[in-house]
């Protein structure tokens, strides 16, 4: 048996075994009741969706209303005809024969062991409901999964939250969709917040990833696009379903242009409706414009200045760091691969994803809840309009600004399991997912004024007297507790090709619960007037709060040859600047900067 098999041993299907969730029903882990162990100021939702203990799920079949739906033809997937490599994997068929004859052909996917899902609840890391982290969705008899088939009867158009005001028909349509969510029975994985269970599980402790110690996590890779358009596909069909009707579709926060740089006021029309979410930070209600590089402590800008400075970012972010599908989707994250950390994720996955996040929701530690830690970001019902423009983001990176989506087969033939309307088990691969009018809906064609050149960001106008400073082995390994001046040499170029220089933060120490961020300047002598419409504000790091796993260590790249070019930078060496916008403890063991072929 080789290392592979072993590694992905885990998966093989055995005969007799019903499930691949165990859920949370076993006595270990279901009853306990944590105590808080820290004093919290927030009042608590007085919603139904902080049950005192978490549900009890139980394996009788259950019998959802279904309205309509696809009549599948090759639904059904016997576990008898399993593939090899797809037995290996615990899948079922999905994959060629070419492939079947020799599965050890490709490296594999990563792969959340579905089989043993685990409280994700630390002693020392329980949210503030007191119920811990424990998001373990409802178990599901493997037998019973299906393989997805595209049924798409209309193409439906996803439109901009900002359109609607609470008057209107689809509000009312969309309340009742997430209100009829919300009265399912707890043990019905469709119930809303099974459904923010589905997010907190494949992202904060739930699955560990096959033939690791490792747990498995959807965010900081290129998993995090596809799961996501997976995850609200299902969602959104689901609440097509329970309001019978088929043309149905979630909303996008358009937060990249100015009409949606707010709370969209369909989330704030009351504590009772079942669009509200009370953990939100309540300084940034509408008509706060929202900042997508904000910072616990920021002041808030003009709103003027804030909107150009969200479109600059949206540039800066969407076209002059996503060169490769790497830079925009994140790394490759295969079996075996270490965690993924924020240093892997794709730029829009850091900036603005994250940042939202954290502007939107609570991300305080040990208070950091719903939009503003990955495990609850799905509790609020305005998640999914935020991954919905997330998505949108992809389209765009595709069809307007000819990006491409990676060919690796490890990447397409990556397999996500959801339940569908039905509450039925169903099986996905990215590569269905590539041509969303294929899943039944699309983007309504607004405006992208980051598109135009105006949004580019612009080297500063003033004079300027570059400080001298220390060369970085003089400086690092250090503890970024205070802004730091680095003169960073540029390598000479040898030989031929398009090497781009990349500006690189290495050995990004830092714990995953906590809110980290710091913003990186390149020959910059006034950080403190300098704004994301510079081109000298070369990007920042941040990472929304995870629930679970601890010590990370990043290595984060930037794009610079454009950078340097229209700064006119010294051909030899550059100023780096690191400023912390944090207090939590990171730890930065380096920076160069490097060729890299693009
Ligand atoms: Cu799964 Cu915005 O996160």
């Amino acid at each position: 048996m080789g290392a592979r098999d072993s590694l992905v041993g885990a998966w093989a299907v055995t005969s007799g075994e019903g499930l691949f969730g165990l859920g949370i029903s076993s006595s270990t882990s279901s009853a306990t009741s944590h105590s808080l162990g820290y004093a919290t100021n927030y009042i608590p939702c007085s919603t139904s969706f902080f049950p005192k203990k978490p549900p009890q799920f139980n394996n009788r079949r259950r019998n959802p209303v279904v309205k309509f739906t696809c009549k599948a033809k090759n639904g059904e997937t016997s576990p008898g005809k399993f593939d090899r490599r797809d037995v290996l994997l615990g899948l079922g068929g999905l994959y060629s024969t070419s492939l079947a004859a020799n599965p050890m052909a490709l490296a594999y996917p990563a792969l959340p062991d579905f089989k043993h899902c685990v409280d994700a609840t630390q002693p020392d890391n329980i949210d503030k409901t007191g119920i811990g982290i424990n998001c373990c969705p409802p178990p599901v008899d493997r037998s019973r999964i299906k393989d997805f088939v595209p049924c798409v009867t209309t193409v439906n158009t996803r439109k901009p939250a900002y359109l609607f005001d609470v008057s209107s028909d689809y509000y009312k349509k969309y309340t009742s969709a997430i209100q009829k969510m919300k009265n399912l029975s707890p043990s019905d994985p469709r119930n809303f917040r099974q459904q923010a269970n589905i997010h907190c599980a494949n992202c904060d402790g739930g699955y560990y990833l096959v033939g690791s110690p490792e747990l498995y996590d959807v965010h900081y890779s290129w998993l995090f696009f596809p799961w996501h358009r997976w995850y609200l596909y299902f969602f959104e069909k689901i609440c097509q379903n329970l309001i019978d009707d088929d043309t149905f579709t979630l909303p996008f926060w358009n937060w990249d242009a100015p009409e949606g740089m707010q709370i969209p006021s369909i989330y704030n029309s009351g504590l009772t409706s079942p669009l509200y979410d009370c953990f939100r930070n309540s300084e940034h209600l509408p008509p706060t414009v929202i900042d997508l590089e904000w910072f616990y402590g920021k002041k808030p800008e003009d709103p003027k200045i804030q909107i150009e400075n969200n479109l600059s970012t949206m540039y800066r972010q969407m076209i002059t760091q996503s060169k490769t599908p790497t830079d925009f989707f994140g790394k490759a994250y295969r079996a075996g691969d270490d965690p993924p950390t924020i240093g892997d994720a794709g730029q829009i996955e850091l900036t603005p994803h994250n940042d939202v996040h954290v502007w939107t929701g609570i991300s305080e530690p040990p208070n950091a809840i719903d939009l503003g830690a990955l495990y609850s970001s799905a509790r609020d019902p305005m998640f999914y309009a935020h991954h919905s423009n997330v998505d949108r983001l992809w389209t765009i990176w595709v069809n307007k600004l000819g990006g491409s989506n990676f060919t690796d087969p490890d990447w397409l033939f990556t397999k996500f399991i959801f339940y569908n309307e039905e509450a039925k088990p169903v099986r996905v691969s990215i590569k269905d997912g590539l041509d969303i009018t294929k899943l039944g809906y699309k983007y309504e064609d607004v405006p992208i004024p980051w598109l135009d050149d105006s949004a580019k960001p612009k080297p500063r106008a003033k004079a300027k007297t570059l400080p001298s400073a220390p060369d970085p082995a003089q400086v690092f390994p250090t503890t970024l507790d205070k802004p730091i001046n680095v003169i960073v040499k540029r390598p000479k170029k040898s030989g031929i090709g398009s090497s781009e220089e990349i500006l690189v933060i290495e050995g990004i120490e830092y714990d995953k619960r906590n809110y980290v961020k710091f913003i990186i300047y390149i020959n910059e002598d006034d950080v403190n007037t300098c704004r994301p419409n510079n081109t000298e504000f070369l990007g920042s790091f941040s990472n929304l709060p995870h629930g679970h796993q601890m010590t990370a260590k990043a290595r984060k790249k930037f794009r610079i040859s454009q950078v340097l070019e229209e700064l006119g930078a010294d051909r030899d060496k550059v100023l780096v600047t690191l400023i912390p916008k944090s207090n939590y403890p990171v730890k930065i063991n380096g920076i160069k900067i490097e060729f890299e072929d693009s």
